[in-house]
C-alpha cells in the first residue's frame, strides 16, 4: 500500500470534520431545507460532502462551513442539498399510483373537467421530471383531445439543476426500456425517440410548468389541487417538518382531492384525520362541509 499514491487511498477521510462543523452544517440543512442529520449520519455527510470539497478545492470541512456561511454561499448551499438529499426517480415509479391514477383519480376529475371546472395536478418535489411527465401521458392516454380541457400539471422541486432537466423533457432512451410495456407504449405516444434519447412533444409538455419551490417555505399558489403527488422528499425531514407538511398539503387540495406519497412515508399529525386511505400510500381528503372550507378553487 505505502507505493500507492495517496489520491487512490481513502477517498472518505480526507477532511478534517469536526463535531461543530457537522452541527453546523445540520442545523442549516434544517433550517433551510427541513433536512433531518442525526448525529449518527456524520459519516454519510461526511462521504456525500467530500467530493463538493474537492471539487471547491478547499482543504477542510471548517473552510467549507465558512463558504456556506458567506454571502455567496446561497448558491453552494442548493449544492449541499443535492449532496445530501438524492434526485433518483424514474418513469412510471411506484405504478400502483399511476394505475390508481388511470383507473379511479382520472374518469371521476376529466367529467369534472368536461363539465368546465380547471384540474390541477401537483408533482411536489419532482426532480428530474419523470413523474410529472408520467401523470401527464396518463391523462393524455385516457383523453387524447385533452387540449379542450383546462388540465394543468405543476411540477416544482428546490433543486435548479434538476428543474433545468426536467424542463428540457429530454431523457437518455434507457430510462424507458425498463418500464412495464403498458406505461412505455403510453408514454411512447407523446415522445419521439432518436439518438438513444427520448424527446417529449409539445402537447405533453404544454401541460406541465416546471418551477423551483421550497416545501418548507411559504407557497406562492393559491388554488387548490385535485391531485398532489409528494413522494419520496419528506423522507428527508423530521416528524415535526413531515407533520406540518402533510397539513398544509391538505390544505392545498380541494375537498375529496388526493395525495399519493412515497412508498416508506406514513402521514403523521393532525393531517391524518384529515385523509382516508385509499390504497397503497394513497389517500383521499375526507369531505368537509362548505362553510369549513372556504378555500377558492377558480
Ligand atoms: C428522491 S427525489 C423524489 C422524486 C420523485 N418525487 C419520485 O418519487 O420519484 C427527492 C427530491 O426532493 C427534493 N427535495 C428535497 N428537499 C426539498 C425541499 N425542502 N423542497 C422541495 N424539494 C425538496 C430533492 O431536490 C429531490 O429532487
Amino acid at each position: 500500500m505505502a507505493n500507492i499514491s495517496s489520491e487512490y487511498l481513502g477517498a472518505a477521510h480526507d477532511f478534517t470534520f469536526s463535531e461543530r462543523d457537522f452541527r453546523m452544517i445540520s442545523d442549516l440543512a434544517n433550517a433551510r431545507y427541513g433536512l433531518f442529520l442525526q448525529p449518527s449520519k456524520k459519516a454519510l455527510v461526511h462521504s456525500r460532502l467530500a467530493k463538493r470539497l474537492r471539487a471547491l478545492n478547499l482543504g477542510s470541512f471548517q473552510e467549507y462551513c465558512e463558504l456556506l456561511n458567506q454571502t455567496k454561499g446561497d448558491e453552494e448551499q442548493t449544492h449541499l442539498l443535492s449532496a445530501l438529499t438524492t434526485n433518483v426517480t424514474h418513469f412510471f415509479r411506484e405504478a400502483h399510483h399511476f394505475e390508481y391514477l388511470q383507473q379511479k383519480i382520472v374518469p371521476e376529475i376529466l367529467s369534472k373537467a368536461k363539465a368546465g371546472s380547471p384540474l390541477r395536478i401537483w408533482s411536489a418535489a419532482c426532480s428530474t421530471g419523470q413523474e410529472a411527465y408520467s401523470i401527464a401521458a396518463t391523462l393524455l392516454s385516457s383523453e387524447p383531445d385533452l387540449r379542450k380541457l383546462d388540465i394543468k400539471v405543476l411540477a416544482t422541486d428546490i433543486d435548479p439543476h434538476v428543474i433545468k432537466i426536467a424542463r428540457s423533457g429530454t431523457y437518455p432512451s434507457e430510462q424507458i426500456a425498463m418500464i412495464p410495456e403498458k406505461w412505455r407504449r403510453t408514454l411512447s405516444k407523446s415522445a419521439v425517440v432518436e439518438n438513444g434519447q427520448i424527446r417529449f412533444d409539445d402537447t405533453l409538455k404544454s401541460m406541465i410548468s416546471f418551477g423551483e419551490l421550497n416545501l418548507i417555505a411559504d407557497w406562492p399558489m393559491k388554488r387548490k389541487f385535485d391531485v398532489i403527488f409528494c413522494r419520496n422528499a419528506a423522507i428527508y425531514f423530521d416528524k415535526t417538518t413531515q407533520a406540518r407538511l402533510w397539513q398544509r398539503l391538505a390544505g392545498a387540495l380541494s375537498n375529496e382531492g388526493y395525495l399519493m406519497i412515497g412508498h416508506s412515508e406514513r402521514l403523521n399529525g393532525p393531517a391524518e384525520s384529515a385523509f382516508k386511505s385509499v390504497g397503497i400510500t394513497s389517500y383521499q381528503k375526507q369531505p368537509i362541509r362548505n362553510d369549513q372550507d372556504k378555500g377558492d378553487k377558480n
